[in-house]
C-alpha cells in the first residue's frame, strides 16, 4: 500500500512540466514548439536561455530528490529507489503536459542526490567534463549514466546498482532521436562552454 501511495506522489510531483510552465509564464513560449521540442533543461537553455535554463534543471532534479525524501518524513520501511522510478515515469510521461515529457535525466539525477549525495557529485562531475570536451548534452548524459553504474559498484548496493542500470537503460532509450543526430553529424552542440 505504501508503494501506491508515495509512488503515486513521486508521480504526480514528477509530472510538473516546469520547462513547460517556465516557457509560458516567463516568456509566452509553448517550448514544445521551438528547438527539439523536449520538455527539458537542455531545451529551455537552447530556447529561453541560460537563466531559465537554470531554473528548469534545478527543478527537475528536485522532483527526484523530493520524491525519494517524502517517505522519510513518514518513516515509510520501503525501498525509496523504486519509489525515485515513479518520479521519473511522470517527468518523462507526464500528467499535466499530454504524457511528452524530458528525457528523464536531470530527474534520476535527483533521486540520486535525494539517495546517495556522494554519487550526485561524481555523476555531475562526470556530465560536466564530458560535456566540456564534447559539448554534446544528449551524449554526455548517456556516458554519465554508464560511468554512474560503473562507479555504483563501489558503494556494494547491488538494488542501487540494479535501478541505476534501469534508469541508464531507459536514458538512452529516451535519446534515440539524439542517437541517430550524433551520427549523422546534425545533433546541436552548446555554445556557451
Ligand atoms: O537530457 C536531454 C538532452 O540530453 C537532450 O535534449 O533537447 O537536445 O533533445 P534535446
Amino acid at each position: 500500500m505504501e508503494y501506491v501511495l508515495f509512488g503515486l506522489i513521486a508521480y504526480v510531483l514528477g509530472s510538473i512540466p516546469s520547462a513547460l510552465i517556465v516557457g509560458k509564464l516567463g516568456f509566452k513560449i509553448d517550448i514544445r514548439e521551438h528547438g527539439s521540442g523536449n520538455l527539458g533543461a537542455t531545451n529551455t537553455f537552447r530556447v529561453l536561455g541560460k537563466k531559465a535554463g537554470i531554473i528548469v534543471t534545478l527543478s527537475d532534479i528536485l522532483k527526484g530528490t523530493i520524491a525519494v525524501l517524502i517517505p522519510l518524513f513518514f518513516d515509510a520501511e520501503i525501498n525509496r529507489l523504486i519509489i525515485g522510478i515513479f518520479a521519473v515515469i511522470g517527468h518523462t510521461y507526464p500528467l499535466f503536459a499530454k504524457f511528452k515529457g524530458g528525457k528523464a535525466v536531470a530527474t534520476s539525477a535527483g533521486i540520486i542526490l535525494g539517495i546517495n549525495p556522494l554519487l550526485f557529485i561524481i555523476m555531475v562531475t562526470t556530465f560536466l567534463i564530458t560535456l566540456y570536451i564534447s559539448k554534446y548534452v544528449s551524449l554526455s548524459s548517456m556516458i554519465t549514466g554508464v560511468v554512474t553504474i560503473l562507479v555504483s559498484i563501489f558503494f556494494k548496493d547491488i538494488g542501487l546498482m540494479i535501478v541505476i542500470s534501469i534508469l541508464t537503460i531507459f536514458v538512452f532509450y529516451r535519446h534515440r532521436e539524439n542517437l541517430k543526430r550524433i551520427k549523422n553529424g546534425t545533433e546541436p552542440k552548446i555554445k556557451w562552454m
